[in-house]
């Protein structure tokens, strides 16, 4: 199930991709332009709590979500693991969406989305990393985590590992409760 959905993932989205794949360069002043590394596709709630379970998120800890959608990772990492999180997202209304989410839940003072480019953000404090893009743009970041990471610090990506660094752990959980079996990759630096 896993390997028909990724190759589904990356299938379906190799089009869109390519043709969003070039930073836009007639973006406004203040908008931050960037590389689409992948489509939003929301990662199911049983199965953030299982990327946050599997890194072993601890309360206190600086965690960052490359790509974070609708918020929900960040939000699950500050309400439940009492995290200090942080979401990186390139699209604008998720964005907003996502920044009113925290507000609502009065997470602001633990949590947070920067409206950015993921390859450009400072990843130097974290203590986890979740990512679910697609294969190549997990290649694409992984330089710049090489480079900033500090020792120790766990990474956790879904269903698409990162090419080139060998997981401490690999799980794979056959049914997120809709039939779609999900594979998750601890690496830690
Ligand atoms: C597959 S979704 C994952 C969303 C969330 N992390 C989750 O697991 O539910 C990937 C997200 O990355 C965002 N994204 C893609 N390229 C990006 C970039 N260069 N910088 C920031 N966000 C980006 C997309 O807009 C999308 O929301």
């Amino acid at each position: 199930m896993t390997s028909s959905f990724a190759r589904a993932f990356v299938c379906c989205f190799a089009v869109v991709l390519s043709a969003q794949q070039q930073p836009s360069p007639s973006a406004p002043s203040g908008q931050p332009t960037g590389e689409k590394l992948a489509p939003y596709y929301p990662t199911p709630e049983s199965i953030v709590d299982k990327m946050l379970e599997f890194g072993q998120l601890r309360a206190g800890e600086k965690m960052f979500d490359l790509g974070s959608g609708d918020g929900r990772i960040v939000i699950m990492a500050a309400q439940k693991y009492h995290a200090d999180a942080t979401g990186i997202e390139l699209d604008h209304d998720l964005y907003l969406s996502s920044g009113a989410k925290l507000q609502k839940l009065g997470l602001q003072k633990t949590a947070r989305i920067v409206y950015g480019d993921i390859l450009k953000q400072d990843y130097s404090s974290a203590d986890l990393i979740t990512v679910y893009l697609l294969p190549e743009s997990n290649l694409k970041a992984r330089p710049m985590l090489e480079a900033q990471l500090k020792k120790g610090t766990r990474i956790v990506a879904h269903d698409f590992g990162i090419g080139g660094w060998t997981p401490v752990k690999t799980l794979t959980i056959p049914d997120d409760g809709e039939g779609r079996s999900h594979t998750l990759f601890l690496y830690i630096r």
